[in-house]
């Protein structure tokens, strides 16, 4: 079977690697993918295709020409524009949510209504378009407190404000000053909810879910956790916090009345559903976002430790029956650092040439995001360049791996965090007890 995966970073790289590997499929194709899998490192089965992912209905032309038997979609943008109905409507297989149900994602004050009427754990809220009223509600609730554009805003449209004025001018420059455009013409604003973030991710057929392994990313561009917030520095699986008795909580509290909520309210989710939580010191999980499809980079991990045939799970899932199929993981962690390019997240230069990148192992994976093939020489073309993600016995040994790869890569620039890992390995030091596997 081909199949075609829509997107161009570490994801659709990593997601176009693991389905290269199943044995029924013939082609992967990559729209418009990476310099990755143009070199062949996703496998000599997988091929770039040059396609706009915004342009809809120029995919879906494509996936009809071409004989492509079911599609994957990356990033979200093309799921909020509607691929997956259009390729519905025209008896196309595909795996994502449709447009109304993607604005779990691309709306915040949908997600955080829906929540509120269905009991899902999240912070208090309210939602604003006026910039008195929300100046008042500022005043009223204190700080700290977390402004959010309702909209898609590319990772800029949160603001974490520690202090009344930092949320005051956070209200100012989306209501005001229109910095973030018509993604923020409407607030919400929210309480801040302390303790430790997880990527908890399923795969939903509208009905049933299968869980995939937890993860942790790391979103600020420095160590320690400093700096400006990123699309994501490096990402481990499984995630420690995420304990069997936290896990079994989110799918309960979480994940299955989402599911179920969107059902009952006439939008079937279908797809890839990413719950963004905050486990507090007592370990109750809240959820502070949603996002409609995989994470970046939390693929990269996620997928390297799946054993199970990928293109099984996403047939299963396509076809109503997640409740008959189960994933198989590797029992090491994996862990993922990126290298980025100099610049990001502001203002990423590209063009770099990479001079020097090690080859791929059984226990070792580079991953590709913002490269480029130009007349045979690999170059830079993004902010977030490479994911190079490892297998170890521990979250440390996968640390050390990956690491030794990252310093056999070269283009100028570079910039990458030396501490991915270093909250699970704060706590295993902490806690002498191994950490549950979930
Ligand atoms: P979001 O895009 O909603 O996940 O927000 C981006 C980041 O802001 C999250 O990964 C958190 O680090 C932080 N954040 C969002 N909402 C809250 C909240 N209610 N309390 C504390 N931190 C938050
Ligand atoms: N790594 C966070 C995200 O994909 O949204």
């Amino acid at each position: 079977m081909k199949v075609l995966v829509i997107g161009a970073g570490g994801r659709e790289h990593a997601l176009a690697w693991k389905l290269a590997r199943s044995p029924r499929v013939t082609l992967v194709l990559v729209a418009p993918g990476n310099g990755g899998t143009a070199r062949g490192s996703t496998g000599p089965s997988a091929r770039i295709v040059n396609l706009d992912i915004t342009d809809i209905a120029q995919l879906a032309d494509y996936a009809a020409a071409h004989d492509v038997g079911l599609t994957v979609v990356g990033p979200e943008a093309p799921l909020a524009a509607g691929v997956v109905d259009l390729f519905r409507s025209r008896g196309l297989r595909i795996f994502g949510p449709a447009q109304a149900a993607a604005q779990l994602e691309s709306s915040k004050d949908f997600a955080k209504r829906f929540m509120k009427r269905h009991g899902i754990p999240t912070a208090e809220y309210e939602t604003f378009t006026d910039a008195a009223a929300a100046h008042a509600y500022v005043e009223r609730r204190g700080a700290p407190i977390v402004i959010k554009a309702d909209g898609l805003a590319a990772g800029k449209g949160v603001v974490v404000a520690q202090t009344t004025a930092e949320a005051h001018a956070a209200i100012d420059a989306m209501l005001v000053d229109n910095r973030l455009g018509g993604a923020g013409a409407r607030v919400v604003i929210e309480d801040f909810l302390a303790g430790e973030e997880a990527s908890f991710i399923v795969m939903s057929d509208g009905q049933h879910v299968l869980a995939l392994a937890s993860s942790q990313d790391h979103k600020r561009l420095l160590d320690g956790d400093r700096g400006p917030n990123t699309g994501g520095m490096g990402a481990y699986s499984p995630a420690p916090i995420v304990t069997p008795t936290v896990h079994a909580r989110v799918l309960r509290e979480i994940i299955l009345p989402t599911v179920h909520g969107m059902a009952a309210d006439g939008i079937e989710y279908t797809g890839f559903l990413y719950a963004g939580l905050m486990i507090d010191a007592e370990g109750n999980p809240r959820t502070l976002e949603f996002n409609c499809r995989l994470g970046d980079p939390e693929t990269q991990p996620i997928l390297l430790r799946l054993k199970s045939d990928l293109l099984e799970l996403l047939e299963h899932a396509i076809d109503g029956r997640l409740d008959q199929v189960e994933a198989e993981w590797d029992r090491r962690t994996a862990l993922g650092v990126v290298i980025a390019a100099a610049g990001y997240p502001d203002a990423p230069r590209k063009g770099d040439p990479v001079t020097a990148l090690p080859a791929d192992s059984d226990d070792c994976v580079i991953f590709h995001a913002g490269t480029q093939l130009v007349d045979g020489q690999l170059v830079t073309s993004g902010g977030r360049v490479f994911t190079v993600t490892a297998l170890g016995d521990s979250v440390r040994a996968a640390q050390r791996r990956a690491y030794e790869a990252v310093a056999q890569v070269r283009f100028a620039g570079q910039q990458y965090r030396t501490d991915i890992g270093h909250r699970a390995i704060g706590r295993r030091a902490v806690n002498k007890t191994a950490p549950p596997r979930g």
